[in-house]
């Protein structure tokens, strides 16, 4: 996989300084999940490395770009509605740029959709297009004319790319891009392309910098981080790039998503166990708790394989808590099937579950399958996950009750004067008490209130 060193777009800043009287100002949205908010990160990144400032609202910016998400159609409805709200903007603001990025931009008739319909979007790129970004826009600034890049399979990796961050004490790690799994309900592997891993040297001086500027808590991102260093000149597996990480010194947290169940392994499990770093969590989705659903989704695992390695992690390390994606509703789910996922609900006990009604996406190869269950039948089968949640996480919060524990200060609380902080087990807790924010402090829990911990400074 070849990788390509990112440099200074010189003459884009020279063409931007040439443009505007005083600097630019952006303003990114992220839709969507963590890798998206790393690529909106990145994307600014690289406009202030030619000359942007940052906007805090998009009324005061001179570029907007929505960084869009393509996995679930609501997700589409929103961009399509918050663009489509930027029309106004535009008219009081002639000279105002407006981009459309990310997953969405991935999709040809999505790319048509914004050709024909949205006359005022000026920029479309998709997910592989950022490095590029600064050359799209002087083509914009030169021609006067729409730049509508049509999705482009690249599967380069760009290194060194500059990069904004929205926080100075939480950041994500990129590891590997793409997809190659094809879960039958899944647009990503679409619009995100082929699996292709960092190389693990790369991967560990970013580590090393963000430990080195005082970043507490890492999140290393991939589809599926199971399956990292396929493909890699290199030999090494998640697990062992993650000990690799893990021995880099200094006061921090580790944490990864997504695991995909088939691919996690005791090795994985083994590794977390006698980590010093890595928190004690694990998203592992399952999807569905049915065999047969299972199988239809092209998911390559079993609720018993699902449940041995829980087991496995349940007996190596009693603290951990685990949380889970579930889709509701996936064609031709029967009764018996729901029943099954609210066993294994039941059974594993999620600290956190994120629920979605399955969503047909054009392409995908659930598309075409019967989808006879009527809607409201599946809104009622999400509100019975959710009453089993609320019970599951009132019991795994009770049990945190009297605790002593070390939390990562995230912000201010729910209610007037508190802080919220997250623990190791990803737990969130609001606590009375000063701290500093980003910073760890000694919180001991006295309560549970709904899916958050209450508590005071120890
Ligand atoms: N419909 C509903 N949910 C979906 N997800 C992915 N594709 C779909 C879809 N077509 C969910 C899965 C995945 C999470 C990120 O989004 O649960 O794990
Ligand atoms: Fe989609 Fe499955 Fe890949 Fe996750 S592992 S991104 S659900 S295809």
């Amino acid at each position: 996989m070849e990788t390509i060193r990112f440099t200074k777009n010189e003459a884009a800043a020279r063409t931007i300084a040439a443009y505007y009287d005083t600097p630019p100002m952006l303003y990114v949205h992220s839709f969507g999940c963590q890798q998206n908010v790393n690529d909106g990160e990145k994307i600014k990144g690289v406009l202030t490395d030619i000359g942007f400032g940052l906007a805090a609202r998009p009324e005061d910016a001179d570029l907007i770009v929505f960084n869009t998400c393509a996995v679930r159609e609501h997700a589409e409805q929103r961009v399509f509605g918050n663009v489509g709200a930027l029309k106004g903007l535009k008219e009081a603001n002639p000279k105002l740029l407006i981009a459309v990025s990310g997953c969405m931009a991935q999709q040809k008739e999505i790319v048509e959709k914004f050709k024909k319909h949205y006359p005022f979007v000026d920029i479309v790129f998709g997910v592989n297009g950022i490095d590029t970004l600064p050359d799209i826009l002087c083509e914009k600034l030169a021609t006067r004319k729409r730049v509508l890049r049509m999705p482009a399979e690249r599967g380069e990796i760009i290194e060194d790319m500059p990069i904004r961050r929205d926080s100075t004490f939480r950041a994500w790690l990129p590891i590997m891009y793409g997809c190659d799994n094809f879960c039958s309900y899944c647009i990503v592997p679409y619009v995100r392309g082929r699996e292709r891993s960092r190389a693990s040297a790369d991967i560990l001086r970013e580590f090393r910098q963000l430990v080195a500027e005082g970043y507490k808590d890492i999140t290393l991102l991939g589809q599926n981080v199971n399956s990292y260093g396929k493909g890699l000149p290199e030999d090494i597996t998640f697990a062992a790039l993650l000990r690799m990480l893990d021995a880099v010194p200094g006061d921090y947290r580790i944490r990864f998503m997504t695991s995909h169940p088939k691919d996690a392994t005791r090795e994985l499990i083994d590794t977390i166990a006698n980590s010093a770093h890595i928190s004690r969590h694990l998203h592992l989705p399952v999807q569905s708790g049915s065999n047969s659903i299972l199988a239809q989704m092209n998911r390559k695992y079993t609720v018993e394989d699902y449940l041995s390695l829980i087991a496995y992690a349940k007996r190596r390390m009693p603290e951990m808590t685990y949380s889970s994606d579930i889709i509701v509703g996936f064609p031709g789910e029967t009764e018996e099937d729901f029943c099954a996922t609210e066993t294994l609900i039941r059974e594993v006990e999620y600290m956190q579950l994120f629920t979605f009604i399955y969503s047909k996406r054009t392409g995908t190869a659930a598309a075409s399958m019967p989808d006879p269950t009527p809607h409201k039948e599946k809104t009622q089968r999400i509100a019975r996950v959710l009453a089993i949640q609320e019970q599951v996480v009132a019991k795994l919060g009770g049990a945190m009750v009297g605790k002593t524990v070390r939390a990562l200060v995230e912000g201010p609380g729910r209610e007037e004067g508190t802080l919220t902080a997250r623990l190791d087990n990803n737990m969130t807790v609001d606590f009375a008490g000063g701290a500093p924010v980003g910073e760890f402090a000694d919180v001991r829990v006295t309560g549970v209130r709904g899916a958050m911990l209450k508590g005071e400074l120890a």
